[in-house]
């Protein structure tokens, strides 16, 4: 197996492994760079969606995701679909999947499956070179605080994507979710010290209205839009990329108006986070 860097501080692209059937060995290697590295692109992987589950009840268990679609013969995958006729993506904006859980998901196993002739990239943000990045007044202002998450403003009746032409596919409008955990978070695996705060799903500081919180919100997520701190994902057919949503952002870029993309995603399931 061998890896090439993506991006300065962010990301590996994989050769010489083939998913749907690696060794034990191979496989914490590959774990091991997706905690350090917080993305590994695979290409010319051939991973038929049971395989895709097979690797990822290997890799530590699956969360199922309450609200996209759920492939119809395999419940345990989400689907990340764009139609040709719709004008709204999923994960266009910067994110970190499930902060809203109170144990939130380790990661994703996303597998193209139909892509648009050009466009529909990733992008991937480095979370530890985020925290890196800031001055070390603001690093001693953030420690030991708190924020609040939820997925409520996004999916909900009256949500975002509520207004949207991707209302109608998603489930769980009905749910509720809110989280607390710490802006800063040591990875669970490597102790590396990682900025847990995302403008999808947080809300506000502890003890502080939204109000009050937005401008040192702001100033954070300023700090993971370097660019040694950045990655992109372009597709291909047989491309699959894995990521930790502890130590990376991500988002799914929208530029491919009238064409289909569809992804095949399991969540991973992950551990309570902790500074
Ligand atoms: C996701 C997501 C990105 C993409 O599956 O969580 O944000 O490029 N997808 O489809
Ligand atoms: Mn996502």
């Amino acid at each position: 197996m061998k890896m090439t860097p993506l991006g300065e501080e962010i990301g590996a692209e994989v050769t010489g492994c083939q998913l749907a059937e690696m060794s034990d060995e191979a496989l914490d290697q590959l774990k091991e760079a997706v905690w350090e590295s917080g993305v590994v692109v695979l290409r010319g992987q051939d991973l038929s969606p049971q395989q895709h589950i097979e690797l990822a009840n290997r890799w530590g268990g699956i969360d199922i995701n309450n609200y996209f679609p759920l492939n119809g013969e395999h419940p345990e995958i989400a689907e990340v679909r764009k139609e040709k006729d719709q004008q709204t993506n999923i994960g266009g904006g910067w994110h970190t999947d499930h902060s809203y859980d109170q144990v939130p998901a380790m990661g994703s196993i996303l597998v193209a499956r139909t892509l648009p002739l050009k466009g529909g990239d990733t992008l991937f943000a480095h979370m530890g070179a985020a925290y890196d990045a800031l001055d070390e007044e603001t690093k001693a202002e953030i420690a030991g605080m708190r924020a609040v998450h939820s997925a409520d403003h996004i999916y909900a009746p009256d949500g975002a994507y509520a207004q949207t032409d991707q209302g109608k596919a998603l489930r769980g409008q009905e749910l509720k979710t809110l989280a607390t955990h710490p802006v800063v978070i040591r990875h669970p695996q490597t102790g590396r010290k990682l900025l847990y705060v995302n403008p999808a799903f947080t809300l506000h500081f502890e003890g502080q209205t939204r109000e009050e919180s937005l401008p040192l919100l702001q100033r954070l997520y300023a700090a993971a839009m370097t660019p040694e701190a950045q990655a992109r994902v372009v597709w291909k057919p047989g491309t699959v990329t894995i990521w930790d949503n502890r130590t990376t952002w991500h988002m799914a870029l929208n530029d491919y108006p009238g064409e289909e993309r569809i992804m095949h995603r399991i969540t991973l399931s992950g551990e309570a986070l902790a500074a």
